[in-house]
């Protein structure tokens, strides 16, 4: 299944959004064509394509698919609120509608604008990846074993992915590293889709389950730990895919660095603190079972929150396509750039 993930994973073409379906991946390579706003907003709620990157990208190609199909500015307000109530934590989707919103509205030809601003965001994002890869592999040293949670990779934002760019850089300087993927439940962004990445660029790994982190830590096996983020908040404070939070505690715990990726668009220096950033929660149905196949206690209630809050102390630096900046002096350096 040979493809070239930094340009398939998302495009539009002739207005319509095509993209890998990746609730079908590693076992099938498919494609869906998302013919409308309301299509392409339903893909993101699903999870048809999912990562923060990805999801900015595709609210922003959902806005201009608004602008082609509607033509007053309270059915565009309407559609942007529908884009804007799929997945409430990624903070790209909010920067993507509001970024074609407000530079197309009030243009003569702003359905032309709002699809050029899409696709500007894409562009941008392949950018910003390819500089934080290079600014994170500058980390990686020869033989050094890392641990990523979740996806975020060329899936989750174009280009190099954000957690992944590093390691991508790195494979490409012929530093030999290892990757431990944690699965991440319940939706086993990890194994299925990190997994896939890596084996795609032949980067030697093993998928390990969520509650095994600790034991390689303890053992000294992991140097250094990478993972994206949803939202940023001012003071550094990080959303990412539930059980982040916890790998940054035994990171801190056994003095391995651990650091975030993500790209500008990415941090909201509206919201002050981790504890304003609304977390999405899920159907339990995803708790529960695995592929359709009930795994739980039928009659049981299962709790599924998407993402938790890693605070700006657990965090050794936050990579973006700026610079490598302490979280603790996140708000001042956006504030002075
Ligand atoms: O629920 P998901 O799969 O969209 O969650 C994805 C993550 O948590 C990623 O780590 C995050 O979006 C950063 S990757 C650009």
């Amino acid at each position: 299944m040979e493809i070239d993930l930094t340009k398939e994973v998302i495009r539009a073409e002739n207005k319509n959004v095509v993209i890998i379906n990746q609730t079908k991946l590693p076992h099938k390579l498919e494609f869906l064509t998302l013919k409308n706003c309301k299509e392409t907003a339903q893909a993101i709620k699903n999870m048809n394509l999912r990562g923060a990157g990805t999801v900015g990208v595709a609210s922003g190609y959902a806005m201009a698919q608004a602008f082609s199909e509607l033509k007053s500015k309270e059915k565009i307000l309407e559609a942007k609120e529908f884009i804007e109530n799929t997945r409430p934590t990624a903070q790209n989707l909010f920067y993507a509608t509001n970024l074609v919103y407000k530079t197309a509205i009030d243009e003569t030809n702003s359905e032309k604008i709002a699809w050029d601003t899409a696709d500007s965001i894409l562009a941008s994002d392949i950018e910003a990846t390819s500089i934080m890869g290079k600014l994170g592999a500058e980390l990686i040293e020869d033989n050094y074993s890392i641990l990523t949670h979740c996806n975020a990779g060329k899936l989750a934002i174009q280009g190099y992915g954000s957690a992944l760019a590093p390691i991508y850089y790195a494979h490409e300087q012929k530093k030999n590293c290892f990757v431990y993927v944690d699965e991440t439940r319940p939706r086993l962004q990890g194994a299925r889709l990190t997994a896939w990445e890596l084996a795609q660029e032949n980067i030697d790994h093993a998928i390990i389950v969520d509650n095994a982190a600790g034991y390689y830590f303890q053992k000294g096996k992991i140097d250094i730990v990478f993972v994206g983020a949803d939202r940023i908040a001012g003071n550094g404070d990080v959303a990412n895919k539930i059980g982040t939070y916890e790998k940054a505690v035994l990171a801190k715990e056994n003095d391995v660095p651990f650091y975030v990726v993500a790209p500008q668009s990415t941090i909201d220096t509206k919201t002050k603190s981790g504890s304003d950033i609304i977390i999405e929660h899920r159907s339990q149905d995803e708790v529960k079972n695995i592929n359709s196949n009930l795994i739980a206690n039928e009659k049981s209630k299962a709790f599924n929150p998407a993402f938790d809050i890693t605070p700006a102390k657990y965090i050794t630096g936050i990579i973006t396509e700026n610079g490598n900046y302490k979280p603790d002096n996140l708000y001042n350096n956006l504030c002075e750039s």
